[in-house]
């Protein structure tokens, strides 16, 4: 193919000495164009600024894109809701760690697969037990997901595609398994070992509402609705968390180590903690009339209060994946014969209510993913504190994704920003007994 001629870029220009720099332009397949900066700092000796990144490409990446204009989302070319209607949540894995669809052979070996790594080094019940039985489970799950790496030495070598591959498999399939385990944990419960004859998500629900005293029986409802809520929750381009697997991943920590500071990372209420603070908002508001407090509390800039599970980074529209899981909230409420959940009847007046304020129409905000989440979850029978563990067990098939399309790429380095210095100019040292 001929080449052009005349490729796009910008030239950036010091309009004090003329100094001028051409920027390339990259073009990807859809969505924004970038501009590549990487000679900036050789043209002109000045770092670009962009604090928490909003503006800036952080790498090329083939899994996720998101129009936050449109509200759409989709993976591998798939958009979301499609994805959520006629695929399942393994099926959704499969895509994100291989780029396309699994053929039913592949989707075969790939179900056997993570059902028989489910079980987890019998060695970890005991590391559970020097947890208070009050820790809270993303505290545990955090701190037992890095300790993983001490029980699978065999699969930490990050150079090697099998390690890979192997260790990918391993978190994907043990995460609902430790998340179970720490739900288990702070209810005082006996931990359930999974069961092989039943699909991801009905195994979650055993290993996470089964006792030993009788057969658990899975509700087929809950488990499509597990499904789909893996499936919202599964990857969402460079979010905070993704971005934090991926710097650790960077440095050539071990998948482990990288997936534990991911945890650490979506535990914040900002990203994903928002599901279970929606829920304890709607409590704090407890009735509809007084929902015009909430909505105005967002204005007064000396109030750091934030309406949950509203507003996002990059959507500045309906977050699609919102929209799912409302429709999935009613289905399940419907099916679970709750005919009167007042937190959902608050929480759709709230939307309503918000939806119309001025302040939210001008800042664009919108329900997010958290919003209704936390209503489906309380509904199954999850405690909030439980909310955001999900949230991870889902999160880690986007998290794995992206941490294996980094280590593949030829180009990657270790991540490592600068900054603009706004500290002292350099001075001598005074002895103590003179300051
Ligand atoms: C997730 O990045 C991802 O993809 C994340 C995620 C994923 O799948 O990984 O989608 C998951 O984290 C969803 C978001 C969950 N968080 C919440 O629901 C917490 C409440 N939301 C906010 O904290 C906030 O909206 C953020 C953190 C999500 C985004 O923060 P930004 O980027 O600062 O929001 P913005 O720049 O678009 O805000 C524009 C304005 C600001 O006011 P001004 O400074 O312009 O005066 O809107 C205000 C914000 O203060 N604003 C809100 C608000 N969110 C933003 N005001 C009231 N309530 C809110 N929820």
């Amino acid at each position: 193919m001929a080449e052009n001629q005349n490729p796009p870029s910008f030239t950036l220009t010091n309009n004090q000495t003329g100094e001028a720099v051409e920027l390339p332009v990259l073009d990807g397949t859809t969505g924004p164009s970038v501009i590549d900066i990487r000679a900036l700092y050789s043209g002109t000796k000045h770092f670009s600024f962009d604090p928490g990144y909003g503006m800036t490409g952080a790498c090329k990446s083939s899994l996720t894109y998101i129009d936050g204009e449109l509200g759409q989302l989709m993976h591998g070319g798939y958009s979301i809701d499609e994805l959520a209607e006629k695929s399942d949540f393994l099926e959704v894995a499969f895509l994100l760690l291989n780029g396309e669809l699994p053929t039913k052979t592949e989707k075969e070996e790939f179900d056997h697969a993570i059902t028989h790594h489910t079980m987890v080094h019998e060695q970890l019940n005991t590391f559970f037990r020097g947890f208070r039985r009050d820790a809270h489970p993303m505290a545990i799950l955090c701190g037992v997901t890095g300790a993983l790496s001490a029980f699978y030495h065999d699969s930490t070598d990050i150079n090697d595609p099998f390690q890979r591959m192997v260790a990918s498999r391993r978190l994907i399939a043990k995460m609902p398994t430790l998340a179970a385990m720490a739900f288990k944990y702070s209810l005082g419960q006996p931990f359930n070992y999974p069961r092989n004859n039943l699909s991801y998500s009905e195994n979650f629900l055993q290993m996470c509402f089964g006792v030993p005293t009788e057969d658990y029986v899975v509700d087929p409802v809950l488990a499509d609705a597990m499904d789909k809520i893996l499936i919202l929750h599964a990857d969402h381009e460079q979010n905070a968390s993704t971005s934090t697997v991926r710097l650790a991943g960077s440095s050539g920590a071990n998948p482990f180590a990288c997936i534990a500071a991911g945890i650490a990372a979506l535990w914040g209420p900002a990203h994903g903690g928002a599901n279970e603070a929606v829920l304890n908002m709607l409590s704090e508001i407890g009735d509809r009339s007084r929902i015009p407090e909430y909505i105005k509390k967002p204005r007064d800039k000396d109030d750091p209060f934030r309406l949950f599970g509203f507003g996002h980074r990059v959507y500045k529209n309906f977050d699609p994946r919102a929209k799912v899981m409302r429709q999935s909230c009613h289905d399940v409420l419907n099916k679970l014969g709750i005919k009167d959940e007042p937190l959902l009847d608050l929480a759709m007046e709230l939307e309503d209510i918000a939806l119309k304020d001025e302040y939210f129409i001008e800042k664009k905000l919108y329900p997010n993913v958290d919003f209704y989440s936390g209503i489906i979850l309380k509904a199954m029978g999850f405690p909030t504190s439980m909310f955001t563990v999900l949230f991870a067990v889902a999160r880690t098939v986007g998290w794995v994704s992206q941490w294996k399309e980094m280590i593949e790429d030829p180009q990657q380095r270790i991540g490592r920003p600068r900054q603009l210095y706004t500290g002292p100019a350099e001075r001598k040292y005074v002895d103590i007994s003179a300051r």
